[in-house]
């Protein structure tokens, strides 16, 4: 059965990449949670998705240049004021720790395709091992050099590809740089597609699916799991897919 990761936690009803976007993601009944880091001035792994807190915070300025402490004076979940009390950039500590008492996956994307964070990839899988969640855990990332990288240092942990336009002969390309999965954008996924990564022995998890005919689109192709905004809605559209 196709997989449900909340994307962001639950980002299209709570304020992405917070606590309380992954509580929801539990508690929407989600198989996994999808989050993205980056490390800070003091070289902490923050979960934050752009390079800067302007969209996501009421402060503004590069992650980079704030050590972890200063991240904590700007509330992540300002879009959502009316609606949730101030939420602060987390720890990927944070997460890995309240993680590892639910049933949850993890993909921990690491957002290094503009800024290298040149210790990012050692402190992230230091971490994993930390909290021992190896076997669920899968790293991707649009720098796919990163991911040849992490391989190369962890061997065991799960390793997947994003990229947003179509890839020739992915199956040959994603084995070639030692990776086990494709995480592409949902336009470049079709039903021979699935087909052929699944005779590859390849996982196919595809990103942002938010439109229920869309939903219903990758549940048919049978893709491994599925990156989503609403993972409540994912998960009823899932039930029905057969009537
Ligand atoms: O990992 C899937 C998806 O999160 C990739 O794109 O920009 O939402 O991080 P983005
Ligand atoms: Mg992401």
């Amino acid at each position: 059965m196709t997989k449900i990761f909340a994307h962001r936690g639950s980002a299209g009803t709570h304020p992405e990449n917070t606590m309380i976007a992954f509580w929801e993601a539990e508690r929407a009944g989600a198989d996994g949670i999808e989050l993205d880091v980056q490390l800070s001035k003091d070289g902490q792994i923050v979960v934050i998705h752009d390079e800067t807190i302007d969209r996501t915070t009421d402060g503004t300025g590069w992650v980079k240049d704030f050590t972890y402490r200063e991240l904590q004076q700007f509330n992540a979940a300002y879009k959502f004021a009316d609606q949730y009390d101030v939420c602060r950039i987390p720890l990927l500590e944070e997460v890995l720790a309240w993680i590892r008492s639910t049933p949850l996956l993890l993909n921990i994307e690491l957002k290094n395709g503009f800024i290298a964070y040149e210790t990012l990839e050692q402190k992230v899988i230091d971490m994993i091992q930390r909290y021992q969640l190896e076997e669920r855990t899968v790293l991707s990332s649009f720098n796919h050099n990163s991911m040849v990288f992490c391989r190369h240092l962890a061997p065991n942990i799960e390793t997947a590809i994003l990229y947003m336009e179509p890839l020739y002969d992915p199956w040959k390309y994603v084995r070639a740089i030692g990776a086990d999965g494709l995480h592409p954008y949902h336009r470049t996924v079709s039903e021979p597609f699935v087909r052929q990564a699944r005779n590859h022995r390849v996982a196919v998890r595809p990103f942002t699916i938010n439109k229920e005919p869309l939903m219903q689109k990758m549940f048919r192709y049978g893709v491994d799991a599925i990156f989503t905004d609403y993972p409540l809605k994912a998960k009823k559209v899932r039930q029905n897919k057969k009537t």
